[in-house]
């Protein structure tokens, strides 16, 4: 069987893996680049730092592997799921800066929008929510502010084209655009594309995570592009939730929270969000998911201040105890299921006596709190949760994984990768290689960490989270002032 080298392609760095039929990683290499953030909420890359660093990583992991020609046979990429950028198709040159998910300077689209109505329908419609986190608005926003040339996509189509000349995105990517209808994912709808004012765009075609969409010799050996999954769907792939009811939480850049739901997607009257989680072997899977904007990011707030040196050092630096200070991590506004996006964060209980390590400790039981929220609205819709499977750079902090099986009452599974997302991807170029392979087959095998436990009484967990969930509600509702 020929292995995978599956590219990563997130917010705050770009990973390449080389990943056998089994799941198992034989190489990695990894690039960091932040992106900018700018007054107005703002928030940027330069794509061709991000062209870069697919290209730089996948070779680096290529080589790393040492492995025969031909023993690689495919590419898979998983991609930031709302990053959006305007791009020439004849020359695949960028023609704006890639517009991140964070960025919130599309509600000059969503607000006119909701006023005239549009939010219950659409949701209905998508299972999204009527916010600048999702690509349509930020599609649209391009169009208004910066270009009316080329094409606007999600980074995936453009970083497609880049390797093999195809214009495609996927399903899952597709589904976190607003522009497609939950009764069918894999068709771009014609009076969503109509609302955000996008019926005349040239759209990519919407493929399935196992369809091969070319071939590419940009790493070197001439590999299959495919294997084409959403990163926080790639990772719920990856951590093998294939049961309705089974779920994960990826700590990267942001925290995502997404529910397996199987093969009918379920709406959520709570404020989360609904999409397709997958399609593969001509099945569409789907999956609820909950957002923090801020969850590394927050951690990489703090170190920005001096206040830390880097996420490594929170379990040394956090004190036992929050000493009564309370963080709500809307530093990019809040999502789900409150979708405020002019929220502000909110650091609250300071006192005299208050020092660094409250503050660390705070800081990482807010992005906790956040999360053990979400899985609260997901079980009070009537999914029954019995364990979280974790993932992503944070989770190296056993003071914020204690804190998430304290505060949402259920064993929290660290993934036994450290590639999750990668190998998600990779899951899905190995079934397109191989029609034999089924997904469990294609998963990482191996014995997983112990769970960690629930330290705290339901008690306590239920009063720490009333109070916290106090504490974001006076976010979502204070009055917004302009950054
Ligand atoms: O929805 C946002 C997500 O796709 C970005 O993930 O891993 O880059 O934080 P990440």
């Amino acid at each position: 069987m020929q292995h995978v080298l599956a590219v990563d392609q997130g917010t705050s760095g770009t990973k390449a893996v080389v990943v056998d039929a089994s799941g198992a990683v034989l190489s990695s290499a990894e690039v960091a680049h932040a992106p900018r953030h700018l007054p107005g909420g703002g928030v940027e890359h330069d794509p061709e730092q991000l062209w870069d660093a697919v290209v730089a990583t996948g070779r680096r992991a290529l080589a790393a592997a040492g492995l025969p020609v031909g023993a690689v046979g495919a590419v898979a990429l998983a991609n930031q799921g709302e990053t959006v950028l305007a791009w020439d198709r004849d020359t695949g040159r960028p023609l704006s800066q890639a517009v991140v998910w964070q960025d919130r300077r599309a509600v000059t689209v969503t607000d006119p929008l909701r006023a005239q109505g549009y939010a219950e329908p659409l949701a209905r419609r998508t299972g999204l929510v009527l916010d600048p986190y999702f690509s349509a608005p930020k599609l649209r926003w391009l169009r208004d502010h910066v270009t009316s040339e080329g094409v606007v996509t999600t980074t995936d189509a453009w970083l497609v084209h880049r390797m093999c000349g195809a214009f495609v995105t996927d399903v899952s990517t597709a589904g976190r655009s607003l522009l497609t209808a939950l009764e069918d994912p894999t068709r771009w709808d014609a009076d969503l594309l109509a609302t955000f004012g996008l019926a005349d765009e040239p759209v990519p075609a919407i493929v399935a995570g196992d369809d091969v969409v070319g071939a590419t010799d940009v790493f070197g050996p001439t590999l299959a592009v495919t294997g084409l999954v959403v990163d926080q769907q790639a990772a719920l792939l990856a951590q093998g939730c294939w049961e309705a009811g089974t779920a994960k939480c990826t700590f990267g850049t942001g925290a995502f929270l997404l529910v397996q739901t199987g093969t009918t997607p379920v709406l959520s009257p709570g404020g989360l969000t609904t999409s397709a989680a997958w399609r593969l072997r001509d099945e569409t899977r789907f999956c609820v998911d909950g957002q923090v904007y801020t969850a590394a990011s927050a951690v990489d707030w703090l170190a920005g201040l001096g206040v830390l040196g880097s996420a490594a050092e929170i379990d040394a630096v956090a004190a036992p105890d929050a000493g009564g200070v309370q963080f709500v991590p809307a530093l990019t506004g809040l999502a789900a299921p409150w979708w405020q996006p002019d929220a502000a964060a909110s650091l609250t209980g300071l006192r005299l006596g208050t020092g660094r390590a409250e503050v660390v400790r705070a800081v990482v039981e807010g992005v906790a709190a956040s999360v053990a929220h979400l899985l609260a609205v997901v079980r009070a819709e009537g999914t029954e949760v019995r364990s979280l499977r974790v993932d992503g750079g944070l989770t190296r902090s056993d003071v914020l994984v204690q804190a998430l099986a304290d505060r949402t009452q259920v064993p929290v599974e660290r993934h036994r990768s450290e590639h999750t997302t990668a190998v998600g991807a990779a899951v899905a170029a190995h079934l397109a290689l191989d029609p034999d392979l089924t997904p469990a087959a294609a998963l990482p095998q191996g014995d997983s960490p112990s769970p960690v436990l629930p330290r705290w009484s339901p008690e306590r967990a239920e009063a720490e989270g009333a109070r916290w969930s106090a504490a974001a509600q006076a976010v979502a509702d204070a009055p917004t002032t302009p950054t």
